[in-house]
């Protein structure tokens, strides 16, 4: 059994939530550079919580100067063993209206000037990602969600796009057409190296907009996006409780090896 320590990688709103106790910030350096920001370190029902904002409080970090690998090894060396990603999205499915959370369980990585691997010339490890999200954590959020009453669908696919930018009208059909879902800028590589890092990754995709392929919605402009983050932060506020509060304190070994990618993942001889 693994005991559990639950990290957040989120926006604003999650530093002051109800239940927390023994908060305090702290700067954890990584060999790969600074992480977005400091760490809040914390407790919400004796569970042990990490918060990381992932653009940094204030947000002044745009998606392609995340540092995704320092995010991800200072959330490890902060011991780190489920981490749960939310971030707002774009919605390219009717039937996923702005203020509907998703559980996605599969990405396509469109992104393209990220780091995007602790490996690399002198040490080769090639993981599996065929299943980016761990099924015990995504289960936990959907109960927790279940319990603060947050509407969401569970399974779906996120395009990662790089940004800054939002999709050309063109590029919004074209995702449609593959079958993607959402579609946001924040979640490749992070769900890559936190499988490297051997950590139980899932997402909480909180939709925001309908992107710009909607016929009856204006194109998405980030005044649209602020006025529906206030609503889904307090609901996401509610769901991150709760899934503190109820998280097992401990839990098996993942059942798709999340938490231990790197026993069949390095070619590299010992010797090398
Ligand atoms: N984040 C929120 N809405 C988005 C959109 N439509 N495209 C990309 N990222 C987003």
């Amino acid at each position: 059994m693994t005991k559990t320590v639950l990290g957040i990688i989120g926006g604003s709103g999650f530093y002051n939530l109800p239940g927390i106790e023994n908060a305090h910030w702290e700067k954890v350096m990584t060999p790969w550079g600074a992480p977005s920001d400091e760490i809040l370190f914390a407790e919400i029902a004796g569970l042990p919580v990490r918060f990381l904002p992932r653009h940094g409080r204030g947000h002044p970090v745009p998606p392609s100067a995340i540092n995704f690998r320092a995010n991800i090894d200072a959330l490890k060396r902060a011991g780190v063993t489920d981490l749960v990603s939310i971030s707002a999205c774009g919605s390219l499915r009717e039937d996923l209206a702005p203020g509907h959370f998703v559980l996605v369980d599969q990405f396509v990585d469109r992104t393209f000037a990220r780091e995007k691997s602790f490996f690399g010339p002198g040490l080769v490890a090639h993981v599996s990602v065929a299943d980016p999200v761990s099924p015990l954590l995504v289960d936990a959020v959907a109960k927790a969600a279940d319990a603060a009453g947050v509407v969401y669908t569970k399974g779906g696919t996120y395009l990662v796009m790089e940004g800054p930018q939002f999709s050309t009208r063109a590029e919004s059909y074209l995702y449609r057409s593959w079958g993607m879902d959402v579609i946001g800028m924040t979640n490749m590589p992070e769900a890559k190296l936190a499988r490297e890092a051997e950590i139980c990754y899932a997402t909480v995709a909180m939709v925001t907009d309908y992107d710009c392929w909607h016929d009856d919605h204006d194109d998405v402009d980030v005044a649209s996006i602020i006025a529906v983050m206030k609503s889904n932060t307090e609901k996401a506020q509610r769901l991150v409780t709760r899934l503190a509060q109820d998280f097992p304190r401990e839990h098996p070994e993942c059942p798709i090896g999340s938490d231990r990618a790197l026993d069949v993942a390095i070619i590299t001889a010992p010797e090398a």
